[in-house]
């Protein structure tokens, strides 16, 4: 790639960045009858479906082909208690439909859409509810990282929550700075700590860009969670990292697996778990794909290419990747 082309790459990356996080854009989507189904056609291949009932039986083809999956109803930033309510309605049911798959699955969820945006207590209220179900099905949840400015109050509740609770999970972003310091302090914890580079835009003053410092502390990050014996998921599409961390065998062991997010990299994810891997699929769905679907396209800018492709032929079903 030239400089020219770097240059608009980044430019395009931001730009991305910035459509997905704008509330007023998304509303627009969300309810707009033509661009909404235009659309969607595209974050399809990023999202199991509209509606639990569409992605469970995602769910189930996955786990019969040997992963593991962790589902979420997607969407962030509640700001009315009656809408965090149905959100957390909606997570209980999702857990309830769980039952059986047992330690397969997880649910991961933002805690913005379950009350954190409206009052940390109605947020911890909401948690706790879902953490009572699911510890009676064997189901783990995860809490997705949000942006930095949510970090504190976000792994405030995880920590009050892994108190009482050991089936519960946490996500940590390897950009931010102040994320060594947060393992280092939740490492007793016996939950599963997912650990991705992470999406957000965010100020060098609280995170780094993809580079090789990076990469070199999303290594350390992992190294240190493995060595402490609790479960971690290497949440990475990244193969060089991949590949270094199986050179250094930490993925093949126990209290590890490699998780991916939907329709990306599948064909990776499939080696790895052929090779005898434990392999996680992120499987995501409802309606509020906005701001994850633009993230991926930020994250990799040809898939604008495809997006646009797909909205002129919507793609079929991605099992057959996996
Ligand atoms: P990076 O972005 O450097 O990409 C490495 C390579 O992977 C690319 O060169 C490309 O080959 C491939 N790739 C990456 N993204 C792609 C895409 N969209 N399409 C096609 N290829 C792509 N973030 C967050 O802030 N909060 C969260 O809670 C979560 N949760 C989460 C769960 C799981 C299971 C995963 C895998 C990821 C997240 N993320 C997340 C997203 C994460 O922070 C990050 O933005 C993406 O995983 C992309 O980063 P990579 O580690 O893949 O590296």
């Amino acid at each position: 790639m030239n400089e020219t082309e770097q240059q608009l790459r980044l430019i395009a990356t931001s730009a991305l960045k910035s459509i997905a996080r704008n509330e007023q854009i998304k509303q627009h989507v969300l309810e707009s009858e033509s661009l909404y189904p235009l659309i969607l056609r595209a974050a399809r291949r990023f999202i199991a479906g509209e509606t639990r009932d569409q992605a469970l039986p995602e769910a189930i083809k996955l786990i019969s082909k040997g992963y593991s999956v962790s589902l979420d109803c997607i969407g962030e930033n509640k700001t009315l208690e009656k809408e965090c309510t149905e959100a957390k309605n909606e997570f209980l049911q999702l857990v309830r439909s769980l039952r059986g798959t047992g330690h397969l699955s997880t649910m991961s969820l933002d805690l913005s859409k379950i009350g954190m945006m409206v009052d940390g207590e109605l947020a911890y209220r909401h948690l706790e509810e879902l953490l009572r179900e699911a510890s009676l099905y064997g189901v783990t949840i995860m809490i997705s990282a949000e942006e930095s400015f949510k970090t504190e109050q976000i792994v405030e509740l995880y920590k009050r929550a892994a108190g009482n609770y050991v089936n519960v999970g946490i996500t940590l972003q390897a950009h931010l700075h102040r994320t060594e310091r947060d393992l280092a302090e939740i490492q007793h914890y016996p939950g599963r700590i997912r650990i991705v580079k992470g999406a957000y835009q965010e100020s060098e003053d609280n995170g780094e860009p993809r580079s090789e410092r990076l990469t070199e502390k999303y290594l350390r990050l992992v190294e240190a969670r493995v060595a402490s014996g609790h479960p971690v998921s290497i949440a990475t599409h990244d193969e060089a990292i991949l590949g270094e961390l199986r050179r250094r065998g930490y993925l093949g062991q126990p209290n590890v697996e490699v998780e991916m997010l939907y329709g990306i990299r599948a064909d990776l994810l499939k080696t790895l778990k052929d090779e005898g891997y434990r392999a996680r699929v992120y499987l995501p769905y409802g309606k509020e794909w906005h701001l994850y679907f633009f993230h991926r396209l930020a994250e990799y800018p040809p898939n604008l290419y495809r997006a646009i492709a797909d909205m002129v032929t919507p793609p079929t079903s991605l099992q057959c990747e996996y």
